[in-house]
Parts: structure tokens; sequence; C-alpha cells
């Protein structure tokens, strides 16, 4: 099969640098798990052993079972068990005496900085939440919040989190199409938005985004709900049904709502992500299963505890921000820290500022920006001091061995443990990465799977792979943490997810993540990428069937493939080959317009980093496009043999273009 033949090219470069490093015997003394035992007592236990990453939480009505497999591959955890995630996240911090203590460590890209004790998130929550339900939210009303990178996001979270109403949190970054495309598929009738943003020493409008995206609503939306973030620096006009945030929270002012009680299975949140199809996917997770799974590995692979202050300098818009900045770190009540800008922004230095002046603990982010570090040079975080740093993360796509060796060195000045954690938006949490305080480090190499999780790489006929060889990664056994389903569409979840390789008629059940990966001898494993038509772009995923429609939606455009190119920084980048209506081939003007339309339909982050025109795209006789070739094109390798397309000569002729730019 071609798709191995490419796995295993990227498996030799990864190979080629692997070597070993030990997790700091200081570290390994203060670790929260250091017991190797722990790997055995999930085995000997399953699925009770999962009671350990529920115990982290206060419940309302302990669970009868811990997993009910009966229905599966729609599975349940902690069985009737009933809690509150505001609750847990923020109430019984205040209640055992940590009211003072800081929960949200926020700074503003302009320099401003806000800091919200237990009790200011308490009093913010709970009458955010109050607003809510004067509005009208009642429990299960999906939420849509469409919010940068402010603490009114969090807070958001939380106050629907109190009432039982589930949000959909859609990346700030996001279009109007988008957003009408995520709230038209949740039939969400409530938005949290906000006027604007500060982006490079700008201010950037939001809320005109946000008014075009509900525009594109398909039913009634009731209320709009926006925050004031740039006051008179743009000014703006409600409309009827939009509320400004601070006079709501302000009319609640003192107002107490208790949090509901919710059962473990309860929807806490929907998030969408890109798939094969051009329609984005809500992953379904649940109030009990979700939340324990946030706080367990938050605990044991991020080693937070109740002292640290904690950054994890992702967005609260993708799934990473959603376990990792709100959810895990809240549910051990630790700091956590939010930034709203950009890294180089005002200068390259200004993580590292962020890091010196709070005092940062623990520091977790995506390979992107480690090779951007490396580009800017070692002279940034060299000036600053990083020595309160423990422990270091990376999340989102592999990482090359090179960035890693360079995070270790100029970042962990060699002596804080890296963890290098493989997921997903389905996932929860991690599954795959080194526990810091017992595991050794192999850079490159994410690590085996968490104790609990099966994990295993196995070939198209469902037989485990030798060690070392290419094949695909898959998940043997539920965890508390998983999707439940994808959002009213159940058809969907068996399809995309379970019906690779499953045996439903044995009742076997095999989650399938897409991802290409290999294992060694020792239990590691190493993930290669998406075998599907994802592209990780910045850590950003996004769905290439997406953007061809997209593509193909501009005028001038008749038919379009898009796929993944590798990029020194970004990972890989967008690679749009497209055939135009007329014979013109395409002018500038039409390359502007696609790279418009790409941004209307999705986002900036989605931008197109080539765009290619040509008479004919690369196909097989049948007529399919010769995706694999494109790619190869695109990353500039050797093509293999081209003589059973169709038409061969448009080969050349499209890799000479690419060459040329
Ligand atoms: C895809 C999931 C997990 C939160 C952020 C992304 C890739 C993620 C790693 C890693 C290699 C990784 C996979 C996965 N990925 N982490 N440590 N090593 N690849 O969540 O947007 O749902 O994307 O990101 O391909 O399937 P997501």
């Amino acid at each position: 099969m071609g798709e191995e033949e490419d796995l295993d090219v990227q498996l030799e470069a990864q190979l080629a640098e692997q070597e070993e490093f030990e997790p700091p015997e200081e570290f390994v003394e203060q670790a929260n798990v250091s017991d190797p035992g722990i790997y055995e007592e999930f085995e000997e236990e399953w699925p009770q052993s999962w009671e350990r990453a529920a115990d982290l939480l206060d419940w309302d009505q302990e669970w009868d079972a811990v997993l009910d497999d009966s229905d599966a591959p729609f599975y349940e955890w902690f069985v009737d068990g009933e809690l509150n995630a505001a609750y847990n996240c923020v109430d019984r911090h205040v209640e055992s005496g940590r009211k003072n203590h800081a929960a949200i460590k926020w700074e503003g890209e302009a320099g401003e900085t806000r800091t919200y004790t237990y009790q200011d998130l308490y009093r913010e929550v709970n009458e955010f939440a109050a607003a809510l339900r004067e509005l009208g939210v009642e429990e299960d009303d999906v939420v849509t919040l469409h919010l940068p990178m402010i603490p009114e996001l969090p807070i958001a979270m939380l106050a629907c989190a109190r009432i039982g109403a589930p949000h959909s949190v859609v990346f700030a970054g996001f279009s109007a199409d988008a957003l009408a495309t995520r709230m038209n598929a949740a039939d969400s009738e409530y938005l949290i938005t906000c006027d604007g943003y500060y982006r490079r020493g700008d201010a950037l409008d939001h809320i005109e985004k946000a008014n075009n995206g509900l525009a594109g609503v398909e039913h009634d939306v009731e209320d709009v709900v926006v925050v004031d973030r740039l006051g008179d620096e743009l000014p703006h006009q409600l409309a009827e049904n939009q509320h400004d945030y601070a006079e709501l929270v302000a009319a609640q002012e003192g107002e107490r709502v208790e949090p509901v009680s919710r059962d473990a299975e309860d929807m806490l949140f929907l998030m969408y992500t890109s798939g094969t199809t051009g329609k984005p996917k809500g992953a379904k997770h649940t109030t009990g299963g979700y939340l324990s799974y946030a706080a367990w590995t938050t605990q044991s692979v991020l080693d937070v505890k109740p002292e640290d202050t904690y950054w994890c300098a992702a967005d609260i818009g993708w799934i990473t921000g959603h376990s990792y900045i709100v959810y895990g770190p809240l549910a051990l009540g630790s700091t956590t820290m939010m930034y709203e800008g950009t890294p180089d922004y005002p200068d390259k230095d200004r993580l590292w500022e962020i890091v010196e002046k709070n005092a940062v603990d623990i520091f977790y982010t995506a390979p992107t920006a480690i090779r951007a570090f490396m580009k800017w040079g070692e002279e940034y975080p060299a000036t600053r001091d990083l020595s309160s740093l423990r422990l270091l993360g990376t999340v989102g796509e592999p990482i090359n061995p090179r960035a890693w060796k360079w995070y270790y060195k100029h970042i962990g000045n060699e002596s804080c443990p890296i963890v290098d954690t493989w997921w997903q938006t389905e996932t929860g949490g991690m599954m795959i990465t080194t526990l810091p305080g017992i595991n050794n480090m192999k850079p490159g190499s994410a690590g085996p799977a968490l104790p609990g999780i099966d994990a295993k790489v196995i070939a198209p006929d469902k037989s485990e792979v030798e060690p070392g060889r290419a094949g695909h990664l898959t998940i043997q056994r539920p965890w508390p943490g998983m999707l439940r389903t994808v959002y009213k569409n159940d058809e969907r979840f068996i399809q995309e997810y379970w019906e690779a390789y499953s045996n439903p008629e044995e009742d076997e059940w095999v989650y399938f993540p897409e991802d290409g990966a290999k294992i060694d001898d020792d239990g590691y494993i190493t993930v290669l990428g998406r075998i599907d038509d994802v592209i990780n772009v910045s850590g950003h995923r996004l769905g290439t069937m997406e953007i061809e429609s997209a593509v193909v939606g501009v005028e001038g455009v008749a038919e379009a493939a898009v796929v993944g190119g590798s990029h020194e920084v970004k990972g890989e980048a967008v690679y749009v080959y497209a055939i135009t209506e007329d014979e013109s081939g395409g002018d500038e003007d039409l390359h502007d317009r696609v790279i418009d339309g790409v941004e209307e339909a999705i986002g900036p982050f989605a931008r197109p980093e080539e765009i290619v025109f040509t008479p004919e795209l690369p196909k097989t006789r049948s007529g399919k496009i010769m995706r694999r070739l494109l790619e190869d094109i695109a990353n500039g390798n050797e093509l293999g043999n081209t003589s059973t397309l169709r038409n061969p000569d448009v080969v050349e002729d499209i890799q000479q273009q690419v060459r040329s730019d």
C-alpha cells in the first residue's frame, strides 16, 4: 500500500536521531506520580482503576458502576453519578479555605493584567450564571461562545456548566460562515461574543464578524451577549436582543446560583472538529468522565499541584485549552495563566517575559511554536529568568527531535522533563505520553500509552505490526474522557471511529483515531500523522475537504484539490491545486479571491500557502484525483511512476509551477 510506504519514509527520518533522556532526580522526588507500579495497578483493577480519576472530584451522588459497556461503543462512565463541573472547578476551592488563591492570571496583549482569585471567579461565575438564567437559558440548551483569550471566556464556560447548559466554543479565529455552520449544527439559540480584541497592537473587529455569522443562522437566535473588550477604541451598537456583558453581570450583583447536579453522562460541552467530509463533527463530551479524565491527566502528566502557576499557551477555543487551561487546572485548584496576544508582540521574548514575571512552574505549548522560537533565536529566552520552570509539555503534532532538544536546552535548561502528549479533540485528554516522574524520554516519540489506555499499532488485516514498522494507531479499550458520540449523528460516530477495526459480531470495539504510528520494543509510540484527509497547520486541525469546498465556491474555479505540504515552522501548510473555468489559467485576481474564499469559509488560519492553477489535475484511469502525488509535489519529493495516470503530462507542469514560487 502506498500509504504505508509513505509512513516508512517519515519513520526513517525520525529514527535517525533518537536518544534517551532520564527525568531529573529532583523532579522525580517531588512528582505527583512516581511509582512505576501504576501501570500494573491500572491493568489489574481495570476498569475500577478509573475511580482514581473520579475521586479527584466532589460528587453529589456516588456512581453505581464505573463502566457500562452494554451498548458499546456507546459507553457510559461513572453510571448514575451526579456532579457539577463549575462546583468542582470553583466552589469547592473557596469552601476549602483557598478563596484568596489565584485561579486565573490573565495578561492582555497591551500588558494589562487581571488576577481572579477563586473567590472572584466564584462571584462572577455566579452572577453571569444568574444572568444567563434570566435571559432564559435552560438546562441542556447549547450556548455558543465565540470569544478570544479574555477571562470572560472561561467564566462563561463555567457559568454554563453551573446551570447545566452545554457550551460550544467556536475558536475566535473562525470566520462568520464557520460560526453560522456550528450554531446551525448545534441548534444553538444563544451566542456570547465580544466587540473585538488586540492582535499585534491592532484593535481587531470581532462583532462585525459575529453579526455576519448570526445572519447565517437558520433558526431564531434568542439572545446575544457582547463583552466590551475594546471600549472607545471600537464603538459598537447593540441590536435589540444583544446585551452588554458587564451590564448583565452588574445587574446580578451578589446573586448566587445553586450548581445544578448533572448526571455523569450529561453533556458538559460540544467541540466541533474537522474530519474527512466537509462537515465538522461535534464531539460530545460529558460531565463525569471528561472532567475526571482532564483532572487526572493534569495531575499525573502535567504534574500540576494546587500551589503551581501553570501555563498552557494554547487557545481555549480548541480542546487543548478546554482540558488544560480551564477544566483540568481549575479542578485541581491551581493557578492557570492566560495570555491574549501573539508570542512575538511587542517582541519575541514575550512568552519568556510572562514566565519570568509570574514564576511559571509548568509550560505547555505546540511544536509549531517551538519551531518558531528556534527560528527567532536562543537569545530571546536567554535574557529571561526561566529557572521557575519544572516541567515542559508539547501537544498537537509530532515534534521533530531537533525542536525537542532545543526546547529541552533553551527553555528547560536541561533540567525539566518534557512530556510529548498525543491526544485528540475526541479523546478529551492525553492518551500517549511519558509520565514525567517515571519514564525516560525519547525525542520524537510520544512514549507509552498512559496507564489504563490500551494502544496498539496494527495492520489493515487487524494483526499487530512488528515493532519499528509503521501501521495504524488504535485504542482497544474505552476510557472516561472519550467522546460519547458525534452530536446528533450516532451513525457517523460509528463510521468514523469504530468501523475500521471493530468486530461487532464479537462485541469487540476498537477506536481508530486515523493516525499512523509505529511502536518500539519498549512500548514507546511514535505518532506519524493523519492518514485521512485532515491536515495539521500550526497545530490547527483542518479538513482538506472543507478547504476544497471553499475553493470550488470561488467564481472562476472549476475543480480543486487541497493537500498538506510540509512546512518548516507550521508543520504542514495548505496547498491548493485548482482548475480554472476558462482557459485563462488563473491570474492574480483569482489567486486573491481563492485566499479570500478560504478565509471567509474557515478563517485566516486556513490561508493557503500556495495556489497552483492548472488546466488538469493528475487523475487515475478511473478518474480519482491522485492526492498522494500532489502531496509529493508539495513536499518536493521524488515522484514515483506516473505512467499509470490518465494524464501524466500535467505532472511536470504542476511541479514546475510549485518550484518556481
Ligand atoms: C491530531 C488531533 C490534542 C489536542 C490538540 C490537537 C495530532 C496531537 C500529537 C503528538 C503527534 C499529535 C494527531 C491527532 N497530534 N498531538 N503529541 N504527536 N501528533 O487536537 O485538533 O483534535 O488534532 O493532532 O494527528 O490525531 P486535534
